[in-house]
């Protein structure tokens, strides 16, 4: 049995990583009590101990706004730590994937759908990290796989202490009687974080470098539930354009999914991934 280690396994993606591997691989997901990834001889003792084949580290600060608030904090999760992980696999022989973000291209003076060749600056202190991370996990390891994940959601909630997500925030607005109001100055992917999971799999057979993982869409925000909407035949007066968020700073960070494509992976479109999963949890929306 191969044998993955998982950072961040409390978390949102981690979690539903573990759960969905445990069956069909001998999964060590520490906590972040058992494994801070910002000290390295820990890191290194953990590897020396479980010796893994792959490693999906997912663990960080991914609150943007806590980014904002403590840089210094975060960059030694975010950067450091991201550093140490991939500096261990490269000793121990193991099989690194780094959770990078779209994030990255928020700031690029090039429009969407953007490409893993373009050169990024990204504007938040989040992206900025993130984009270390990536450098240096690569300089530690050119085979380290980077994944540029988008937005993800679930339908439900793994456990009541994980951050909420865009489906979910959806469905809880649907119970107040508010206009629901999207960015018209937003463009997104939005995936169904089942879908990544899934598609793990493949990724750690990629060979290293960077790329777009995730669900495309080009539409901006409000368009892009406006048509859900439209073809789960939901009553779209519900739905408000948000003109304010992201005015001063116009965000695409929309992403080419050629790279991957073209390696055998697929994602559903934002839009197809969207409608499946409101078709799945219509009655408990409207019951
Ligand atoms: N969720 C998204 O939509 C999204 C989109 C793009 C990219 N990403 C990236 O994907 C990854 C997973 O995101 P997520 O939403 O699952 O994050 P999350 O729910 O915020 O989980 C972060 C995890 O990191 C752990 N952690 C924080 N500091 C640590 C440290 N020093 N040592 C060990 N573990 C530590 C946390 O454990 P404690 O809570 O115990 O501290 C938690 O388990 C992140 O790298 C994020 O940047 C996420």
């Amino acid at each position: 049995m191969r044998r993955l280690l998982i950072t961040g396994a409390s978390g949102f993606f981690g979690g539903r990583i573990r759960k969905y591997y445990s069956a069909d691989y001998d999964v060590y997901a520490p906590s972040h009590a058992e494994l801070d990834i910002t000290d390295r001889e820990t890191v290194r003792a953990a590897f020396q101990k479980y010796r893994p084949d792959i490693v999906i580290h997912s663990a960080a600060v991914s609150d943007t706004a806590l980014c904002e608030r403590e840089p210094e904090r975060s960059r030694k999760i975010n950067v450091d730590g991201s550093r140490n992980m991939a500096a261990a696999s490269a000793e121990f022989h193991a099989k690194c994937l780094l959770c990078s973000s779209d994030q990255v291209y928020f700031g690029s003076a090039l429009h969407g759908p953007h490409s893993e060749e373009e050169s990024v600056a990204p504007c938040t202190v989040y992206g900025r990290q993130k984009k270390k991370a990536e450098e240096a996990c690569l300089e530690q390891s050119q085979d380290c796989v980077v994944l540029r994940l988008s937005w993800m959601y679930d339908t439900e909630s793994a456990s009541r202490s994980e951050h909420s997500d865009f489906f979910r925030t959806l469905r809880n607005g649907l119970q107040t009687a508010d206009i629901l109001r999207y960015p018209v100055w937003d463009v997104r992917g939005i995936t169904d974080v089942n879908e990544a999971v899934r598609n793990l799999e493949k990724a750690w057979d990629l060979p290293g470098g960077i790329y777009n993982f995730g669900s495309f869409n080009d539409k901006n925000t409000y368009e892009t539930v406006l048509a859900v909407f439209a073809e789960l035949g939901w009553d779209t007066k519900r739905l408000g354009k948000n003109e304010k968020a992201f005015a001063e700073n116009p965000r695409n960070i929309s992403m080419s999914l050629k790279k991957i494509q073209d390696n055998g992976i697929v994602f559903s479109s934002t839009r197809e991934a969207l409608v499946r999963s409101g078709r799945q949890c219509s009655r408990s929306f409207f019951p």
